[in-house]
């Protein structure tokens, strides 16, 4: 061993972890090479302070329950596209306005490892079948064009929505070359700006680093709060600043319906003065896994379905609507100056939270386990601990019909949040956009598909239709194309044109 690993060898006993050398006489001079490489960039001392505090945090609140201390927000902060009808033009305008003023930026979360999906690259670069073919990543990248293109004709002026993309160790370079293969799918290559979030190793329940191989640490992404950590120690900040950035919306990689940058929730947040706001769709089954937005002790924070009773989950309020309605979809609103308080002040406040997983390890007789239980822990931060933060925080809500689906499982008979359900919500979402531009669709028989199709042989498949972000962002400018006109699906409309593949032909 030379100096350098001398040197590691004490710093990793004085923090307990001597383990992590244990094969190291049995691997190669490159594989030796790489572990020490790994070793000396980590801070031991700070990681084994993480696992400490987490794991405290997680066993006082294991048996807390939030319920007497929550209440529901209050209709004062609260925007909704159904309620607030009337000002939703306004809100639109003023969100357009500051578009086109380049004070607006997007901030994209996709460093997650997509574990749940089960495909080797990043979830971005998925395809979910729609007739394009097109990814999460084209999808929201030509929804950012066409809002800019937007932006310029109302108010005449050259405009850019900068799009900060987060990523991590394991998708930075994938990513990168995605873009840069697909020509950055129209944007100016300068407005996409990449950065990678911090990983941390996971721990055996004793506070011990798992090594997923005898010369390998097991490593993974510090949860999608690790942007606030990174968004400092990367430069993200003084670029905003440097283009004159002055609100944030922060949105995730795998809601294929997320309208990325809206401007009536820009719009909406900066008329309330806001320097945080949470997009939220309704909860309305009590027993639904979603983490609600509320106050708790005065603050505003993510509650956990698993933190409340199921009594609470199901209380209403004398309209008939749950209580504590206001699921939370993590797509943020963010004032630069909030923003950047966070980074500068609170993030290192923040607690990990802890996530039991099955990690695979290699055992002190160097044989890798799989296990089938949960035997160690990965320590995460949350995009939206940092609510507790704000100042003026607002809420606004959507229709999950029109802006969340999600992309978190793989396909299965009745899933959930799969390709094909992701696939669905958009294709039924712009069924209703050509619906309401005074479209009709006809069957093979020539006859009008009603307009809520009917359950065939119990299945509920929608019509068969994809309108590019190119040509519309949000359903809009579609009745010059489509009114009065009937047409067989599959139906779809892009910058080319309005095309109908008829089966078994063109
Ligand atoms: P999820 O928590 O659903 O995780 O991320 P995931 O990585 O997509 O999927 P699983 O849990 O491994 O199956 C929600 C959003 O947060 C991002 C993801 O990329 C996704 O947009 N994320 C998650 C990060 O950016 N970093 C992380 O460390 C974790």
């Amino acid at each position: 061993m030379d100096a350098s690993v001398s040197g590691l060898t004490q710093r990793l006993a004085e923090a307990d972890q001597s383990h992590l050398l244990q094969f190291w006489s049995e691997l190669s001079p490159e594989e030796q090479a790489n572990l020490t490489l790994d070793l000396q960039g980590m801070d031991f001392k700070e990681i084994n302070g993480f696992f400490k505090n987490a794991m405290e945090v997680s066993s006082s609140s294991k048996h807390e329950k939030m319920d007497a201390r929550m209440e529901p927000v209050p209709r004062e902060v609260l925007g909704s596209v159904t309620r607030d009808r009337e000002s939703l033009k306004e809100w639109e305008q003023t969100g357009l306005h500051h578009i086109s003023q380049r004070k607006v930026a997007v901030l994209l979360l996709a460093g997650g490892q997509g574990t749940r999906l089960g495909v080797s690259y990043p979830k971005g670069m998925y395809d979910v079948g729609l007739p394009s073919h097109k990814t999460l990543f084209q999808i929201q990248a030509e929804r950012i064009v066409k809002l800019q293109q937007l932006a310029e004709q109302k108010h005449k002026i050259k405009c850019c929505i900068p799009w900060y993309i987060m990523t991590s160790g394991r998708t930075m370079e994938s990513t990168k070359d995605f873009f840069s293969r697909h020509d950055y799918f129209g944007l100016d290559k300068s407005n996409i700006i990449f950065f990678q979030q911090g990983m941390l190793p996971a721990m055996d329940y004793n506070g011990k680093i798992i090594l997923e191989s005898k010369g390998k640490l097991s490593m993974a992404p510090d949860g999608n709060g690790g942007l606030y950590r990174a968004l400092g120690n990367q430069g993200i900040m003084d670029d905003m600043e440097r283009r004159g950035i002055q609100f944030i919306h922060v949105y995730c990689v795998d809601n294929i319906l997320v309208k990325v940058a809206d401007p009536a929730f820009v719009g909406f947040c900066v008329q309330k003065g806001a320097d945080c706001g949470a997009k939220v769709v309704e909860k309305t089954n009590p027993t639904e896994a979603v983490g609600v937005v509320c106050k708790v002790d005065g603050h505003y924070q993510v509650v956990e379905y698993s933190e409340i009773t199921l009594a609470t989950a199901e209380k209403r309020s004398s309209d008939g609507r749950l209580m504590f309605n206001a699921g939370n979809v993590a797509n943020h609103f963010f004032s630069f100056s909030f923003l950047r308080d966070v980074v500068q002040k609170y993030e290192p406040r923040l607690q990990h939270h802890v996530a039991q997983k099955k990690i695979p390890f290699v055992d002190s007789q160097g044989h890798l386990i799989k296990p089938d239980k949960p035997n160690g822990i990965k320590m995460e931060k949350f995009v939206f601990d940092i609510f507790q933060f704000a100042k003026k925080f607002v809420v606004y809500e959507v229709l999950r019909e029109d802006e969340f689906s999600p992309l978190k499982n793989a396909d299965s008979q009745d899933g959930k949040d799969t390709p094909t359900t992701a696939k669905h919500a958009l294709m039924s979402l712009h069924h209703r956009w050509v619906l309401n531009a005074g479209g009709h669709f006809i069957d093979e028989n020539g006859r009008r598909v009603p307009a809520i199709p009917s359950l065939k042989d119990g299945t509920d498949l929608p019509i068969k239709c994809e309108v590019s972000p190119l040509v519309s962002y949000g359903g809009e400018g579609l009745e010059e194309l489509v009114k009065g006109r009937e047409f067989h699906p599959t139906l779809t409309i892009d910058e080319h044109g309005v095309h109908e593949l008829v089966k078994n032909g063109v």
